[in-house]
């Protein structure tokens, strides 16, 4: 029996930020239909990113459709001060939220009161942000979100060099035995790409062009994404250190 690969348990969260908002419901709805578990929500200020979205009542909004279909809905604060919006997106029915290292000033507070409030923590890394910046919250969170643009708007290009950071993430991870955390990939992510990273350890992808841009019907272009995943060469597994031996 081949060794399990991080290649054929990926997650597509769906990035609304690219749906026609004219019929934000309809195209939920496809995703949901297509067998997508997870809605992803981007809320920006103006502030920490140069551009302004949506907020809680989006996701109240899209909650009973979620509910419906048994799916979570995750929001992406792209917002300085995040704590004081916590409460305001738990009410809507956010069941993950994430908030950027770079916005926090006392993150190990946040993500508790995010972990108060019965929703999965996640923390986010800019693109020039280190790994070494997760060093500390890794065991209090349940997902760690790589940008892989920098964040304020859908439809960037992929930065190729984050397929690379992922490894590196999950390699961390495998060390310190902290792989029930999710590494959730966020931007410009579309067939491609979706190998390479699902080979490095990804088992989160954020879609949103490619989810709800022009062209095919949301369904065939989540199918496209899934099939690009199963795709996905067997990562490189080094093998398990034997403790106490001295080979
Ligand atoms: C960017 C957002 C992303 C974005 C992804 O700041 O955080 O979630 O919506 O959209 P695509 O998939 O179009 O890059
Ligand atoms: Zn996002």
């Amino acid at each position: 029996m081949s060794a399990p690969t991080h290649a054929t348990a990926v997650e597509i969260a769906s990035s609304i930020l690219a749906a026609d908002f004219r019929r934000l419901g309809e195209q939920v709805s496809d995703a949901l239909a297509a067998g997508v578990r997870r809605l992803h929500v981007d809320v920006m200020d103006g502030h920490f990113v140069p551009n302004i979205s949506m907020g809680p009542l989006v996701v109240e909004a899209l909650r009973p459709l979620a509910e419906k279909a048994g799916a979570i809905l995750e929001v992406h604060l792209m917002i300085t001060e995040p704590d004081r919006y916590l409460n305001d997106f738990a009410r809507a029915g956010a069941r993950a939220m994430t908030v950027h290292v770079e916005a926090c000033t006392h993150l190990h507070r946040t993500v508790q009161a995010i972990r108060a409030l019965a929703a999965q923590p996640g923390v986010a890394l800019n693109p020039a942000t280190p790994l070494g910046a997760l060093d500390e919250i890794l065991p209090a969170i349940d997902v760690a979100l790589l940008m892989s643009v920098n964040p304020g708007f859908g439809g960037q290009a992929f930065i190729p060099s984050t397929v690379d950071k992922v490894a590196r993430l999950r390699a961390v991870l495998r060390e310190r035995d902290l792989e029930r955390i999710a590494i959730e990939v966020d931007g410009g992510v579309d067939p491609e790409n979706m190998a390479a990273l699902a080979a490095a350890g990804m088992t989160i992808a954020v879609a949103g062009t490619s989810v709800f841009g022009a062209g095919a019907p949301v369904g065939e272009r989540i199918r496209l994404l899934r099939a690009a995943c199963v795709a996905a060469p067997p990562r490189a597994r080094p093998r398990p250190a034997i403790r106490g031996s001295r080979r």
